[in-house]
């Protein structure tokens, strides 16, 4: 009979002690496509350990490259011609993979991805990626669930307005521009850290990029080719404000270490009205409350908004909290499907459109349960934390793909906590 993972907590948790955060898997991704762009030995320093980052290791495999994972070391040894094709088998698992579509363009001038498809979390289009390519004169096309794009006369540049501030299609743009001819403007550009990252590694590679972290991206063209670099991932601040969130719900005391706290300066200003003293530290901060944590109202929006992908620990902080809250979700169409989960552990949560009223309780009460994507399993797992009783979460390896370690870290911050594989039922007909 198969067997799939679990992971079991015991609620009642008080989590104290430090917890290390490593690189971000948004950046780290990312930056592996961003050595697609030159010929040679590129290092992404700070890799986490997670499922995701080995299939883009092996996208970039089957692209030509050889790439070695070496403990938190990416490794990239890239061709001087790159293939020009990622099969539908590996985008499928990771939609990130999308993100070979600017490199490749730019080197080889020809680029065929499979379409990545739905995901649990929303609909998400690549209109905008399309849409900003094209301007710089590409010509693209759908076919057999692929997108092809080409540009047999180069790559020029171009004045381009995103709709909406898009992470991925503010990044397939900017690794087009680099190699492209003249000036290329991106308005209403994505502000993440993780794009001011990966503007650090282009642009030690030899690229002309201004305005990172602002929302005009003004990129140069260079002729030259870029040279291979070694560069260090940012820190992940949705780890990191998944440990915050979770202190606080179990009026803990944690200290967070790898991570900026700038780059959390809305997640930890809610933790400060929910009641949590938050003492920030360089490039670390402290989290504590021994009091049950407030109702507060949050909403979520690009960079420098309240992220997304933290929704799901904000959902659980209301949970837990005195009073009611009003959580709304202005990014994905998807994020409350895991809603129905939180329920089953008694959370008192009604959502309309992108609205969820929350009206706290004093505990949750431990049962078994289903991640639906990265965010919802660890945000699941947590919420179990302030639960009586054993929480069991399945379909782990959604956790994978974003939290390395997870288990561990939280068995060091004192949880009682095991993953454990389960007989998966099966119904023979
Ligand atoms: N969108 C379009 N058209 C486009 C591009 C985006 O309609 O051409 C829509 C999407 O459907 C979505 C919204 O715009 O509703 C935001 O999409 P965005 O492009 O900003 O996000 P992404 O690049 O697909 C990245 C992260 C997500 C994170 C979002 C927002 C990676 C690999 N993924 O996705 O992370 O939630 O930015 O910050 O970088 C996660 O790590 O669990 C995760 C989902």
């Amino acid at each position: 009979m198969a067997r799939v993972d679990v992971i079991r907590v015991k609620g009642g948790a008080r989590l104290a002690g430090d917890v290390m955060v490593g690189g971000a898997k948004n950046s780290a991704l990312k930056l592996m496509a961003v050595a697609l762009l030159a010929e040679g030995r590129s290092v992404v320093a700070n890799v986490p350990r997670i499922t995701d980052i080995a299939i883009m290791a092996e996208v970039l495999r089957r692209l030509g490259c050889d790439v070695t994972l070496d403990g938190t070391e990416a490794i990239i040894d890239v061709p001087a011609e790159p293939g020009s094709e990622a099969d539908y088998d590996l985008v499928r698992r990771l939609r990130a993979s999308i993100c070979v579509l600017g490199p490749l363009l730019a080197r080889r001038g020809y680029v065929r991805v499979a379409l990545p498809g739905g995901d649990m979390i929303g609909s998400r289009g690549l209109d905008m990626h399309v849409s900003g390519l094209a301007r710089m004169g590409a010509e693209i096309s759908g076919e057999h669930g692929f997108v092809i794009a080409s540009a047999p006369g180069g790559l020029h540049g171009a004045k381009i307005w995103l709709d909406f501030p898009s992470v991925g299609a503010t990044e397939n743009i900017l690794m087009a521009a680099v190699l492209a001819k003249g000036v290329t403007e991106i308005d209403n550009a994505a502000r993440e850290p993780e794009i001011v990252d990966i503007c650090e590694m282009l642009n030690a590679m030899g690229a002309r990029i201004e305005g990172a972290g602002t929302s005009t991206l003004v990129i140069e063209g260079v002729q030259g080719p870029l040279k291979p670099v070694r560069h260090t991932t940012v820190g992940d601040r949705i780890v990191g404000g998944t440990w915050a969130y979770a202190a606080v719900m179990t009026r803990g005391d944690v200290t967070v270490r790898g991570v900026r706290p700038e780059f959390l300066d809305i997640a930890l200003d809610k933790l400060a009205t929910a009641g949590a003293t938050i003492e920030p530290g360089d490039n670390s901060f402290r989290v504590r409350t021994s009091e049950r944590p407030r109702g507060v109202d949050i909403v979520t929006l690009p960079y420098p908004g309240f992220a997304t992908d933290l929704l799901p620990m904000a959902l659980g902080l209301a949970s837990v909290a005195e009073g009611s809250s009003l959580i709304t979700e202005n990014i994905f169409d998807g994020r409350f499907m895991f809603v129905n989960e939180m329920v089953r552990l008694g959370a008192d949560i009604r959502t309309d459109g992108h609205h969820a009223v929350v009206n706290g309780r004093d505990r949750l009460s431990g049962a078994p349960v289903r991640a639906t994507d990265i965010r919802a399993g660890a945000g699941l797992v947590i919420a179990g934390l302030c639960a009586d009783g054993v929480t069991e979460v399945g379909e782990v390896h959604h956790i994978d793909r974003g939290y390395p370690d997870f288990v561990a870290d939280l068995a060091r911050l004192g949880v009682e906590v095991e993953r454990t594989d389960v007989p998966e039922p099966t119904f023979d007909f």
